[in-house]
């Protein structure tokens, strides 16, 4: 794990005693509203709903369980005592004091961490694959890059006023496990038949009230070039992006507008007077960064102990949780294991203080003292002995997180929405509950199998609606909360926005929506076929056919 050296503890430190000065000037009203807010949304501060909302930056989801034991203590001391897992690997805080806001600052600091740069129109925190390091398919170690782009875009002067937000997420592995074609910027590590390692370089990805699926700006970008390319990349979007309308600020609009090979032609043009410039990374720069993720101290174990394996075949409740809850790992004998965070009842990706201590411990005592959050909400405890799964299964049944539905209908992605954000149209958790509800029996969901339902309160999209198999949308009519459904839509190789299906419907309705969307697929389905391959086979037609046919 990345560690601090003095210049990042000074700049963090330093942003803390900043922001106290300048939330003490408001406090004693000599900023104004309009002078505050730039200097708190800086410092991840929004004024939502119901009270000020701080988004704490988890750098590519990467935590030690020293910072999710502070996350859990900020939680109790000046929280509700719970914090809320986001899209985007960070943490939200709903409910802390303006006032105790720079103390919070001040507590995250001493653990390496910040709410810098975690809203306005700046690079936000760089996502990638939660089990990068451990997994089975990968081609490289992804998170060597990305503390590289964090390093390059804190606080870089050139790009702290972007046109709008900017999001970039890198995978490593094959299987595209970090949404890269919805990003502003995806890179994805390609090796090529001599061996040498790049990136593929897609732009122009989003969602939000325009969704757009990236364009490749270029098939391979050798990782020596890897800053001077972003630094052309934004360079371009900074001086072209729209200014003037921020819904047609972000970059997938100027890549429309110019085209993608106008666009690649313009970063290239860029690029000439970047490329092996000061920004190269010369081979001792990556080894230094790399040198933070080498391997933890693995045991040499055999694959599927026979203590596991007996467990396996004795207890079906286990069996079902390791199949769809823990995931290959690189170690011969080690998985990595996902805690759901979608229990019934519970708010998508929230979790208390109490939770968040236990999965600190389990941390250590299981693994090597590392955590990592999901972009699906999830937590993910990433070098798990086989040997230990059952001691562990049954720590995170006691604890609330061992719904054996990772990957399943009811793992659904949900934004805050009506509940907690000033932008909601409509609520998001309520809705979820109620088709977590309905869809309480595993037998069943396990025959669904995999499917992605995500939600989000309003066309922004940060529940990342459009992507789901199944997509649901708070839409406002008239004054009253409705709920639009969209299928087909996929995140990784092949992502798609998925397609409305027709009007929208009120709350109450939608768990039966879903359940005869779901009808349409088990009459439909071919054996071992897929959901969304049976939405891309069959069309939307039959499911819009079923879902508004009158009596049935
Ligand atoms: C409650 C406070 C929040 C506010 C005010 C807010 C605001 C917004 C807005 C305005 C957009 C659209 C930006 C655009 O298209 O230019 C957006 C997009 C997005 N937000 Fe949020 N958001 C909030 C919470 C969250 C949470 C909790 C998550 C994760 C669960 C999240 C993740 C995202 C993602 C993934 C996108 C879409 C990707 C993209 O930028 O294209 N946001 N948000
Ligand atoms: S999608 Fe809309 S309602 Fe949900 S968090 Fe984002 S801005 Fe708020």
């Amino acid at each position: 794990m990345y560690r601090y050296d003095e210049i990042d503890a000074r700049i963090v430190r330093e942003r803390v005693e900043q922001f106290r000065d300048q939330t003490r000037r408001f406090l004693a009203g000599e900023l104004s509203e309009d002078e505050f807010r730039p200097l708190r949304l800086m410092n991840g501060l929004y004024i939502q709903r119901l009270a000020p909302m701080l988004r704490v930056a988890v750098p590519y989801g990467h935590l030690s369980s020293r910072q999710l034991r502070k996350l859990a203590e900020i939680a109790r001391k000046y929280d509700k005592g719970y914090g809320h897992f986001t899209t985007r690997q960070n943490l939200q805080y709903n409910w802390p004091a303006l006032e105790d806001v720079p103390e919070i600052l001040s507590e995250l600091a001493e653990v390496e961490m910040h709410a810098i740069q975690t809203s306005g129109n700046c690079v936000r925190n760089t996502t990638t694959d939660a089990f990068a390091g451990v997994a089975a398919d990968e081609i490289i170690d992804p998170r060597p890059y990305c503390e590289i782009i964090r390093q390059w875009s804190t606080l870089h002067p050139e790009f702290a006023f972007l046109p709008r937000k900017f999001k970039i997420a890198v995978s490593g592995s094959e299987q595209d496990r970090a949404a890269t074609w919805v990003h502003d910027i995806g890179l994805h590590v390609v090796k090529t038949d001599a061996g040498e390692v790049g990136f593929k370089v897609i732009v122009g990805g989003g969602l939000g009230r325009t969704p757009m699926i990236g364009e490749v700006i270029r098939d391979f970008l050798p990782t020596a070039h890897l800053l001077t390319y972003l630094d052309a990349v934004l360079r371009v979007y900074n001086r072209y992006g729209r200014r003037d309308n921020k819904y047609k600020a972000r970059i997938k609009i100027l890549v429309k507008a110019m085209t993608r090979e106008a666009f690649a032609a313009k970063v290239e043009e860029e690029w000439i007077h970047l490329k092996d410039g000061p920004a190269t990374l010369r081979a001792a720069d990556v080894e230094h960064y790399a040198s933070f993720f080498t391997d933890p101290a693995y045991e040499t174990l055999e694959a599927n102990p026979a203590e596991f394996t007996a467990k396996l075949a004795e207890d079906k409740a286990f069996a079902r949780w390791v199949e769809r809850n823990t995931r290959g790992h690189k170690q011969a004998g080690y998985r990595s294991v996902v805690l759901s965070l979608k229990k019934t009842g519970v708010p998508p990706g929230d979790a208390t203080d109490a939770q968040m201590d236990a999965v600190a411990d389990w941390a250590d005592q299981f693994g090597f003292g590392e955590i990592r959050v999901s972009h699906e909400q999830n937590l993910v405890l990433p070098d798990v002995r086989e040997r230990d799964l059952f001691d562990l299964w049954q720590l995170a049944k006691a604890a609330g997180f061992a719904t054996p539905n990772v990957g399943l209908l009811t793992d659904i992605i949900c934004c805050p929405g009506g509940d907690f954000c000033s932008l909601a149209n409509a609520k998001s958790i309520p809705v979820a509950e109620a088709i977590q509800q309905r869809f309480d029996d595993f037998d069943y969901l396990h025959d669904i199998g995999d499917i992605e339902l995500n939600m989000s309160g309003c066309m922004n999209a940060c529940g990342h609606h459009h992507i789901g198999h199944i997509g649901i949308l708070g839409v406002d009519k008239s004054g009253e909360e409705w709920y639009q459904v969209t299928l087909g839509g996929s995140q990784g190789s092949g992502a798609s926005i998925g397609k409305v299906i027709g009007p929208s419907f009120a709350r109450a309705q939608m768990p039966d929506v879903i359940e005869k969307i779901l009808s349409v697929y088990v009459d439909t389905r071919t054996e071992e076929e897929r959901f969304l391959d049976t939405v891309r086979r069959i069309g939307i037609i039959p499911f819009k056919e079923r879902v508004y046919a009158k009596h049935n």
